[in-house]
């Protein structure tokens, strides 16, 4: 075999580098949101939870939150049931709820979970109705249109995953449950704020297919590799972050509110892209802090 030993050399200080995250890491909570178009892909999937395996193995304690990407349409395709939208948001009636939790607790939770467990480490999926996780009343939108089944986050109770999460990974859908045990989607971005919040997680990671927040919407090159809340606040008031990017950063400074020291926006379909951005000094994405 031939090798370069310039490479390898490289190769070790990548490792050096590495080393002093990995200290201060190990025994704090690391909640991820994956999601979107990271998880279209079975190669960008493995490689997604091959990082979170390995943040596992080195001690950190991983909380994945995950939504339901396209897969839901698929399937309320295949059933036959036609999406509705009122003002832009997904009206959830009681069928659609009931294909909701179907495809997010039963397949795309648990596909996630056996994969986890072929990587060395063990997973445990669960949703917000689990030891009632999630608890939520009905969101009413502010026009008061009843848009059936969607959730706002009334409590975590987060006992469960506290006493889970040093051995093992636990993995939830966001679907919450209110008093009466009634299914209601919930906003997954949302859902891992407020379960960050609730374990006191040191970084919330919002895996996504964009590389961050940019200075100029239009141009890749402009990514902003760290950002504080009053910085993103400037932006919002002036205009450079707009459109469909506003809820993403609504929920960044939202999780910071809730007490987590930072918030990383990374591209989920760069492949290893959490190990980058949590052991390497630059990252790869937009970490926003207070
Ligand atoms: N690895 C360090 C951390 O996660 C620094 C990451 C910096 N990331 C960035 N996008 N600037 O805390």
């Amino acid at each position: 075999m031939k090798f370069d030993m310039n490479e390898i050399i490289e190769r070790a200080n990548i490792l050096v580098e590495a080393l002093p995250y990995i200290s201060a890491f190990t025994g704090k909570t690391i909640v991820i949101k994956y999601g979107g178009n990271a998880m279209n892909d079975p190669e960008t999937v493995r490689t997604i939870m091959q990082d979170v395996a390995a943040l596992k193995i080195v001690g950190v304690k991983p909380i994945l939150v995950h939504g339901g990407g396209p897969e839901i349409n698929g399937m309320l395709n295949r059933v036959h049931i036609e999406p509705q939208f009122s003002a832009g948001l997904r009206v959830t009636d009681e069928k659609t709820m009931e294909i909701v939790q179907m495809v997010l607790a039963g397949k795309i939770n648990k596909n996630v979970v056996s994969l986890l467990n072929t990587l060395g480490v063990r997973a445990v999926g669960l949703c917000g109705k689990d030891a009632n996780l999630i608890e939520v009343k009905k969101y009413v939108p502010e026009s008061g249109a009843d848009i059936g089944f969607v959730g706002e986050i009334v409590a975590v109770n987060d006992a469960l995953l506290t006493a889970l999460s040093d051995d093992y990974i636990p993995v939830i859908s966001s679907i919450g449950t209110d008093k009466n045990g009634n299914s209601y989607n919930v906003n997954a971005d949302t859902a891992a704020g407020a379960i960050g919040g609730a374990v006191k997680a040191e970084k919330l990671i919002f895996l996504t297919d964009i590389d961050g927040i940019r200075k100029k919407e239009n141009d890749p090159k402009s990514l902003i590799s760290r950002i504080t809340v009053k910085e993103i606040e400037k932006m919002i008031a002036s205009g450079a972050i707009g459109g469909g990017m506003i809820p993403k950063v609504r929920s960044c400074i939202d999780a910071i509110a809730k007490g987590i020291k930072s918030v990383q926006i990374v591209n989920g379909t760069i492949p290893h892209s959490i190990l980058l951005e949590l052991f390497t000094d630059s990252g790869v994405g937009t970490m926003v802090t207070a």
